[in-house]
């Protein structure tokens, strides 16, 4: 997408993201801070999401909140807590953002073992269900409030060998589009983006072999994110972008 985010398209937005310790969820949560917005930061490991915070703080003298989360073992109880913890704060949501995922095996179908199938759906689909539904009040509470959902190229196409990950990412996808219409006659929105090949070590994981300098690095495909968390996308709403 030719999207050229102005450098206050952010500004007064609190935006929540996931995985926002590494890659993609990085490199978005300090653009996101570098035109204005307030972050929050969402992961499971604490030294990467303090040195995110800490990149955000020389950049822009903002403090970004951590909330300290493995997706793939919390309870419900525990979206619960977090979620009315930030209410006590008075933190309303602009913007949402799930990009945590795990890639589980790639594989035969009949190789996958339920463990691994257990922890990806965990992960990428229960996760994004306790999260939304519980952030639900605090995006009803903000402004125009844009949930972005990743996907994948596997998330509406089935492809050999990519199992558990193809199939979340059709639950993903799935759970967009029947939060958007549900949710049509409102000021928020819910969209997909498929970010594509990014150099990232997700895809080192997938794709262990091949030239990483022919991938686009995180920083290099965040226009269409950006797109759709600031204002120039308000009437956008049940689509799937490719951020590529
Ligand atoms: N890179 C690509 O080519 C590509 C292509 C299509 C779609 N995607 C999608 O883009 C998104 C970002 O992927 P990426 O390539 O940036 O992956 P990445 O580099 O592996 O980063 C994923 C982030 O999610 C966090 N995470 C994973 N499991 C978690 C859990 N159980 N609880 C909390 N945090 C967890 C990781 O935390 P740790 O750092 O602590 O491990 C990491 O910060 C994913 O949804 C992925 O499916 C990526």
């Amino acid at each position: 997408m030719d999207y050229i985010a102005p450098t206050n398209l952010l500004d007064n937005k609190t935006i929540l993201i996931t995985g926002a310790g590494d890659g993609i969820g990085k490199a978005l949560a300090i653009k996101c801070a570098d035109l204005g917005a307030k972050v929050i930061l969402l992961g499971r490991t604490l030294s990467k999401l303090a040195a995110v915070a800490d990149h955000i703080t020389q950049l822009n003298k903002q403090t970004a909140m951590i909330i300290e989360l493995d997706l793939n073992d919390a309870t419900e109880e525990r979206y619960i807590t977090f979620a009315q913890q930030l209410t006590e704060q008075q933190v309303t949501l602009d913007g949402l953002v799930h990009n945590a995922s795990q890639l589980g095996k790639l594989g035969p179908f009949i190789d996958i073992d339920y463990d691994t199938w257990i922890e990806v759906m965990q992960t990428n689909v229960n996760a994004g269900f306790l999260i939304t539904k519980h952030l639900l009040p605090l995006l009803q509470a903000g402004t125009n409030a844009s949930t972005i959902f990743t996907t994948s190229s596997v998330g509406h196409k089935g492809r050999a060998f990519w199992g558990t990950y193809s199939v979340s990412k059709f639950a993903t996808e799935g759970m967009m589009q029947l939060l958007a219409d549900e949710y049509a006659d409102t000021t928020m929105r819910f969209n997909a983006v498929n970010p594509g090949g990014t150099r990232t070590s997700m895809r080192a994981s997938a794709y262990p072999d091949e030239d990483v300098n022919r991938l686009k690095t995180p920083e290099e495909i965040l226009e269409t994110y950006l797109y759709l968390l600031g204002d120039d996308s308000l009437e956008v709403t049940g689509q799937r972008f490719n951020a590529q």
